[in-house]
C-alpha cells in the first residue's frame, strides 16, 4: 500500500514521495512514523481515509494542511487554508532569536515577531525563552484566527502567552509604545519577487501576501528595516529571513539605513543566504535635535 502510494505521489511530483506516503499512513493509523511497521494495517475505513489523502496530496495539497498541523522546532503548529505552512527553514531564525533573548540574562526580554503568520517565531521563543515577553503582530484577518488560536494552545499548555496585535508592519506608527524598547525584533516577511515561479502547494495554498514581497521582493523588507531601528532599544538586534538572491541586498539595506552595527548574513543547512542580521547602534539622540541621530559611536 505505501509503496503504491509513493510511487502516486512521485508520478504526481511530490518531493520525498516515500517519506510523505509514511506521514500520511501514520496519520491515518495514529502512530508515530517510526513505528509503522509494528502497526496493525488499515482497517476498510482507514484505507479509505489513506486514499483519499493521498489523491489530493497527488493535487499538490500541502501535507501540512492534510494532517492538520506542522512541526516547527518543538512545537505543533495547528495550520489550514488561510496561514502560511511555517518552513523548516524558518527555524534558523526563531534559534538565532532564542539565544540573542537570552543573552545578557535580562529579566524579562521583550522580543517582537513581525508577520507572525501561524505564531510559529512568536510561539518558539515564548516556549524556549519563558522569561521573554513576547508580541506578535500579523495583519491578514485568516492568519490571525490561526495565531490566536495556536497562542490559547500553547498558553493552556503552560506557555507565558503572547501577546497578538493586529497590525501592518510597514505602519510607521507600528508599536510606537515599544519604541527604543526592543530587545529582539524577528521578521519572516512576504520576500519572493512576484514574477518567481513557485511550487504548486505554495501558489495553490500558501496565500499570497504570505509569499510575495512586491516585483523586487523587498516591499515589506525595507520599512520593516526602518521600523525596526526606531523600536529596537541601543543595541537590540533585527533579524530577518529573506529571498535567497538577496544575500547581498539585505545587509546591504542595514548598512544603507546607518543606525546597524555588526550587520551578518547567515545561511541556511543547504548554503543558500537565508537571514540577515543587525545591531542597533547605541547612539542616542542630541537632546536639541529630535529624530536626528550622533553618528560615530556603536
Ligand atoms: C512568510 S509568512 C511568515 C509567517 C511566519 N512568521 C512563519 O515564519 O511561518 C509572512 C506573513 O506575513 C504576513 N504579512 C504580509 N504582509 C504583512 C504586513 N504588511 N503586515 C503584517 N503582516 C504581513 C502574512 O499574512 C504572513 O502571515
Amino acid at each position: 500500500m505505501l509503496a503504491e502510494a509513493a510511487r502516486a505521489l512521485a508520478a504526481a511530483g511530490v518531493p520525498s514521495a516515500r517519506a510523505e506516503a509514511e506521514l500520511l499512513a501514520a496519520y491515518v493509523l495514529q502512530v508515530p512514523r517510526g513505528r509503522l511497521a509494528l502497526a496493525d494495517g488499515f482497517t476498510d475505513e482507514q484505507l479509505d481515509r489513506y486514499q483519499a489523502l493521498v489523491a489530493r496530496r497527488c493535487q499538490r495539497e500541502p501535507l501540512q494542511h492534510l494532517i492538520g498541523s506542522a512541526a516547527f522546532r518543538h512545537l505543533e503548529l495547528a495550520v489550514g487554508p488561510g496561514v502560511f505552512v511555517p518552513r523548516p527553514e524558518t527555524e534558523l531564525l526563531a534559534g538565532w532569536g532564542v539565544e540573542q533573548a537570552r543573552v545578557g540574562g535580562r529579566a524579562e526580554p521583550l522580543v517582537v515577531d513581525l508577520c507572525s503568520g501561524s505564531g510559529a517565531i512568536a510561539l518558539a521563543v515564548a516556549q524556549e525563552v519563558p522569561a521573554a515577553r513576547v508580541v506578535a503582530v500579523e495583519r491578514s484577518p485568516a492568519a490571525l484566527s490561526w495565531l490566536r488560536r495556536n497562542a490559547a494552545a500553547r498558553a493552556a499548555a503552560g506557555d507565558r502567552p503572547i501577546e497578538v496585535v493586529e497590525a501592518d508592519a510597514t505602519d510607521p506608527h507600528l508599536l510606537d509604545e515599544l519604541t527604543g524598547r526592543v530587545d529582539v525584533l524577528l521578521c519572516n516577511p512576504p520576500y519572493v519577487p512576484q514574477a518567481v515561479a513557485v511550487p504548486p502547494e505554495v501558489a495553490g495554498h500558501d496565500p499570497a501576501e504570505a509569499v510575495f514581497g512586491g516585483a523586487d521582493g523587498l516591499a515589506v523588507i525595507r520599512p520593516v528595516v526602518d521600523r525596526a531601528a526606531t523600536l529596537l532599544r541601543p543595541r537590540g538586534v533585527l533579524g530577518v529571513e529573506h529571498d535567497d538572491t538577496h544575500g547581498t541586498v539585505v545587509p546591504g539595506l542595514l548598512a544603507a539605513d546607518g543606525r546597524y552595527v555588526a550587520i551578518a548574513e547567515h545561511h541556511d543547512l543547504a548554503g543558500r543566504p537565508r537571514f540577515a542580521t543587525g545591531s542597533r547602534r547605541a547612539d542616542r539622540p542630541r537632546p536639541d535635535t529630535a529624530g536626528t541621530w550622533q553618528t560615530g559611536s556603536s
